[in-house]
Formats: C-alpha cells, structure tokens, sequence
C-alpha cells in the first residue's frame, strides 16, 4: 500500500471507533480551560499511529495527544485523531480525523475524513484534490458579499476571542453568511470543495491544518497569513480561500475597529 492507501485505511478504522462512542463519552480531561480530550481522542490516535508504524516503522509521528516522538526520519506524520473534539464529547456531528505526510518539511499527502457523512477529503502533492475520490474545487464567487465563510475559536482563549471577535462583526457586517463550525480541518476542506468560500482562524496547530491545508491548494485555493505573507502550518494564524475572494478577506481582517 502507499501513503495515502495506509493513511485511508487507518482513518476509516479509527471512524468506526469515532461512531461507535459518539454519544458514550465517558471521560473528559481538560488540557487547559475548554480544550477537551476524550478517551476515544486516545484511542484513536494509539489505532492511527499503530496502522502507521507497521506500515512505514522508521517514520516519525507528529500527534496531537502523544506529541512528537524521536525518528530522525525525513518523514513525519501529522495526526489529529478527533479534530472537533468539543464537538465530539457534545455529540454534535461535525467532527473529523486528520492525517498528513511531511516529508523534508513539504506535505506531500493530506486526508481529512468525516466519518458521520462518510466523507474522505485526500491529496497528494500535485495531483489535484478528491473528496470519496471525485476531484474537486474551490467556488468562483467573486464578491464577498456573496461568500459563505467560517471561522473558528481556538479554545476560547481570551486574547483570540477579543481579537476574532472583531473580525467576526466585520466579515458579519460585509459576508452573505459567516459560520463557526468547530473542526478547522473540516472547515479548510469546506473551502476546497466550495461549500465555503472562505476561512480564517487564530491559534491553530500544525495537525490542524497540514492535511486540509494541501488538499485545499490542490484544489486551487489560496492560503496566506492575515496581512497575505506566506503561510506555514506552524504559522498561528490562517486565511484560506477559493483565491479569488483573498483580497477581500485581507482587506476586511485588517480593518482597526
Ligand atoms: C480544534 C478545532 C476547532 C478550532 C480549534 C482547534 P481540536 O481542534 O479545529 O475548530 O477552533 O482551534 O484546536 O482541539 O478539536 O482537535
Ligand atoms: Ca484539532
Ligand atoms: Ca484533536
């Protein structure tokens, strides 16, 4: 198998993990006040990580809940095993499992899978974007006032809601609609497939956005920081696009009040 079979096939074991406690949480700790981690958050990741071992056991692994470990591989895996984990632990269904590829710094394979609507966004570096193996791309609104956008709080650390607060009442004032769906990798992949039109967050992590990220450019968007500069996913904040709509958004996001 490929990178991207394995990593297909490991996140659609750890979805079925994913459905079938969806509703049972049992155990909730607190990383910090309101960023949540749940048993099933575990076990997902320990499922992905051990698919990924067996098949490639000299890579690294990047993940959310066990961190980094010590290869020295040029190639390092991404993982988010619930991205949406509020979401998750209130049943709420929009949730996603995150896996990427980094190989000397570049991602070269991302997948984010939703598993409630049996959703598998992939890409490989090059190759264009797929969602369940059907390419796909970014919209074609020109105007913001005609774009469907979203935003997230990270953890609503005081700081970033002030902050996104703002931004939200300008992109408000100015968007057709603006959302808060609450799983950043899912939200990037809304973009890609031109649900969204636009999306912008402060505070994200490289397991957040290094899948959605690629399949996103894959899928002719565009992704800056705020002011436009270059974006990296260990880059804290995010402005992603279908790439025409870009300069409208960096426009609003630098507006003082
Ligand atoms: C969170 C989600 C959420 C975003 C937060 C992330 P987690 O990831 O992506 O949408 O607003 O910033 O931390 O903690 O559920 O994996
Ligand atoms: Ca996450
Ligand atoms: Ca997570």
């Amino acid at each position: 198998m490929n990178y991207l079979e394995v990593a297909e096939k490991t996140a659609r074991e750890a979805g079925v993990i994913l459905l079938e406690n969806l509703g049972k949480v049992k155990e909730i700790e607190f990383k910090a006040k309101n960023s949540l981690v749940t048993e099933v958050d575990k076990l997902s990741e320990e499922i992905i990580i051990s698919n990924i071992k067996s098949s490639f056991p000299s890579h690294g692994i990047f993940a959310e809940e066990s961190g980094r470990d010590s290869s020295e591989s040029e190639h390092v895996w991404l993982i988010d095993p619930i991205d949406g984990t509020t979401n998750y632990a209130h049943a709420y269904p929009f949730f996603s499992i995150s896996i990427a590829l980094e190989t000397n710094g570049e991602v070269e394979v991302g997948l984010v899978y939703d598993p409630v609507k049996d959703e598998m966004f992939t890409a490989e570096k090059g190759k264009g974007a797929f969602l369940n193996g059907e390419s796909i791309t970014v919209s074609k609104s020109h105007a913001i006032e005609h774009s469907h956008v979203c935003t997230g709080f990270m953890h609503e650390v005081e700081w970033m809601v002030e902050a996104n607060i703002k931004h939200f009442g300008n992109f408000i004032r100015r968007a057709r609609a603006v959302r808060r769906d609450g799983s950043a990798a899912l939200d990037l992949c809304y973009v890609a497939c031109g649900r969204f039109d636009g999306f912008w967050e402060l505070g994200l992590n490289p397991w957040d956005t290094a899948a959605a990220v690629l399949i996103l450019k894959e899928a002719g968007g565009q992704v800056s920081t705020f002011t436009g500069d270059k974006y990296s996913i260990y880059e804290k904040e995010i402005l992603a696009s279908n790439s025409i709509v870009h300069e409208q958004m960096i426009e609003i996001l630098a507006i003082e009040d």
